[in-house]
């Protein structure tokens, strides 16, 4: 979609330097398959070794293709995921390490708003009970506490306090989506993670909906970890930009760094297919046209993971995983094949091998 219209994000930096997300060599694996003698179980490695902060008030966008593991990532930090080894440090705390009470009371600090505003409500609660079940799941506030405070959630998303009385059906797309963040909001949490929070709705309301999202940002200070595919919508919304690939980060940046110059050969194919309203294609550094399908999550080649679709590998980058290096300030890549000459990073002969793919 267009980013017209929408306001950004502007992260709100607190005094405080610890980043208020810290994700540490993340994996997530899933065991498929019958267990049978003599043969290892398979794995899907959905996320596979992810490492990311996100400061206070900030917005973090995690981009990639389908399977790229972006939501498990998020599932992972929420704890909604059984985490198979790294840590998430949530406000200082590490929640992998959490069970019980001092479990909900982390989840009290971390909530998420899904991709599908209709799957997500429960078609015969009324909205205002939607809107309150985690307050009431967690026991917070008196009875009264907790109808005060969805009035004010409602009021706070732009919808009256009255419309609680209603149910789903009675709402458009963009209302559910409404409800779905007041309801993200309910425990009032310092981490939302967005998970495709528009994608679902029509074009036309969108806009709106990414527009409350940066005023309720501004207004209580969240911090977002945002999910997306719409490189318009990331470049509005967000202040730093992560891409996945097959279950790791292959780039990593500050907005206006990712996109004034992508070093990633797989960061440039993702730029190089968003079309601008012109309908020309939007700012890459060079262009590639992605080909082909990534390979099975269950057994990922040995070497760059994205060596097979690459147009610019060579024998050796399929020997060896590429570290994830940081080649200019805050500018992260996972590459063999990027040069960093006089403090710039450079990749190496995209512009003779890519050109006019
Ligand atoms: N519970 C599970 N069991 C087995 N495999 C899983 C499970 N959950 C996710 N996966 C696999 O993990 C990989 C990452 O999935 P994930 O849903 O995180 O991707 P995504 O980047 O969010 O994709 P999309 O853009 O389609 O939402 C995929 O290969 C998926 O099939
Ligand atoms: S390491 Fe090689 S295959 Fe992987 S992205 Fe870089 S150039 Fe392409
Ligand atoms: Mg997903």
């Amino acid at each position: 979609m267009s980013g017209a219209n929408i306001q950004t994000g502007q992260g709100v930096q607190g005094a405080c330097t610890q980043p208020l997300l810290s994700v540490r060599d993340l994996k997530i694996h899933f065991s498929v398959g019958k267990r049978s003698w003599g043969k290892p179980q398979e794995l899907v490695r959905a996320v596979d070794g992810v490492s990311f902060d996100v400061d206070r008030g900030r917005t973090l966008a995690i981009v990639g293709e389908s399977g790229s593991g972006k939501t498990t990532t998020a599932l992972g930090v929420l704890r909604l995921s059984p985490v198979t080894a790294g840590s998430v440090v949530l406000d200082g705390v590490d929640v992998t390490a959490l069970q019980g009470e001092a479990l909900r009371r982390a989840r009290r600090q971390a909530q998420i708003v899904f991709q599908d505003p209709f799957s997500s409500l429960n078609p015969r609660q009324r909205s205002g009970d939607a809107v309150r079940a985690p307050l009431d799941l967690m026991n917070i506030g008196t009875r009264a506490e907790r109808e005060a405070r969805v009035d004010e959630l409602f009021t706070q998303v732009g919808l009256r306090p009255e419309q609680k009385m209603l149910f789903p059906h009675q709402f458009s797309g963009g209302q559910r989506q409404r409800i779905n963040i007041a309801r993200a909001l309910a425990t009032k949490p310092d981490l939302v993670v967005c998970d495709e929070p528009v994608s679902a709705l029509d074009v036309a309301i969108r806009a709106q909906t990414l527009n409350l999202l940066a005023k309720l940002q501004r207004e209580l200070g969240l911090t977002y970890l945002f999910i997306s595919h719409d490189m318009a919508v990331v470049e509005h919304l967000c202040d730093d930009i992560a891409v996945m690939y097959l279950g790791q980060i292959v780039e990593r940046a500050p907005r206006q760094q990712f996109f004034s110059r992508q070093l990633h050969p797989y960061s440039v194919a993702l730029m190089s297919a968003v079309p601008t309203v012109s309908g020309g294609r939007a700012r890459a550094a060079h262009r590639i046209k992605l080909v082909g399908d990534p390979p099975s999550p269950i057994a990922p080649p040995p070497g760059c993971r994205f060596a097979g679709r690459c147009p610019v590998a060579v024998p050796a980058c399929s020997q060896s995983l590429p570290e994830l290096r940081e080649l200019e300030p805050g500018h992260w890549v996972r590459c063999h094949r990027v040069e960093v000459i006089d403090g710039r990073a450079r990749p190496i002969l995209f512009a003779a091998e890519a050109v006019g793919a």
